[in-house]
């Protein structure tokens, strides 16, 4: 059984494979078809934070191909301690086609897929956030044409979502530079498990945003303070303040470069108006195909290709 804890999960052909499905159902969205797939079918969506993007996006998606989606809060499901983890996995996988979780704790969401018998979706944790690097791949890949070699660039928290872009990077055979204010990059640990697991991935640290977006295909942020890190905003506020995505940084990036972010975003910190609204901006593009990846995870996660039949 298939699941999606993390793109380490995927090799380069998985990420192609999906990234080709949701590119087909992209397409007949587009025209109009919303082919009926994923008749019958339940998704349960398990959340302890909120969500705009990942909520929406996979209840939109299965309902698009003809499934339902079923939301429920971690604590009204019982994970606060009304019964057993273990307990709430295995009642749960045996109503669903997948469930989709949301979690501070990663190690929640690697327990419940021990006890799952369906697929469980990583749909962010404080340990990773694969579903957005996936959509983001497939962003970069419609803009450019192209993975490998692309260099992408982060600016900000050695976090979640920098740590799936850094293995997603490695995967598809794109440089990932970050730069990090001293404490906040990304962990020797985390480098070394991905230097293991993809030899080949080519990552830079710097603690120099200029010189990081220098020769950059994609300038990606996120926000400085992630969600469970309230209590940090103020002390981050100063730390990251050098680290701001403005114009005048966008103008040290080539012109062709593009401006990603996963959204929320804070405007007026991580990121500037002009920057998040300039020509340069893909953001709504990108959170758009959160969408459409979702349907290409769900139909693959089934281990069945319902579009070739
Ligand atoms: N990018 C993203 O995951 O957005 P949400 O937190 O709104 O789901
Ligand atoms: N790093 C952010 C991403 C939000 C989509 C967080 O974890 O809050």
């Amino acid at each position: 059984m298939r699941h999606f804890d993390s793109l380490l999960r995927l090799n380069e052909d998985e990420v192609r494979e999906i990234m080709r499905i949701s590119a087909d159902l992209k397409a007949r969205w587009n025209q109009g078809a919303r082919p009926q797939l994923l008749e019958g079918r339940v998704l349960t969506l398990l959340f302890e934070k909120p969500s705009l993007r990942t909520r929406i996006s996979f209840e939109a998606a299965i309902t698009h191909l003809g499934g339902n989606s079923v939301f429920m809060s971690c604590t009204e499901a019982g994970l606060n301690g009304r019964e057993s983890l273990a307990d709430v996995a295995r009642v749960l996988a045996g109503y669903s086609d997948w469930i989709a979780m949301r979690t501070f704790s990663h190690q929640l969401v690697e327990d419940f897929m021990r006890y799952s018998g369906c697929p469980v979706i990583n749909g962010l944790s404080d340990g990773a956030h694969p579903c957005q690097a996936l959509a983001d791949l497939f962003t970069i890949q419609e803009t450019f044409g192209s993975l490998a070699g692309k260099r992408l660039t982060y600016i900000g928290d050695g976090n979640n979502v920098a740590r799936s872009l850094a293995v997603g990077a490695a995967l598809m055979k794109m440089p990932f530079i970050i730069a990090s204010p001293l404490g906040y990059e990304l962990t020797p640990q985390f480098l070394s498990m991905l230097k293991q697991r993809v030899p080949t991935a080519d990552i830079t640290l710097t603690p120099d945003p200029a010189a990081a977006v220098a020769r950059s295909d994609v300038v990606y942020v996120d926000v400085w303070t992630s969600m469970g890190q309230e209590n940090e905003h103020e002390k981050r506020k100063a730390v990251f303040a050098p680290y701001q995505v403005s114009a005048k940084l966008m103008a040290a990036a080539p012109r062709s470069a593009r401006f990603m972010h996963c959204l929320p975003a804070k405007r007026g910190m991580e990121v500037t108006d002009d920057v998040m609204d300039g020509a340069q901006s893909i953001v709504f593009e990108q959170a758009e195909n959160r969408m459409h990846i979702a349907k290409g995870l769900l139909v693959w996660l089934l281990g069945s290709d319902p579009i070739k039949g």
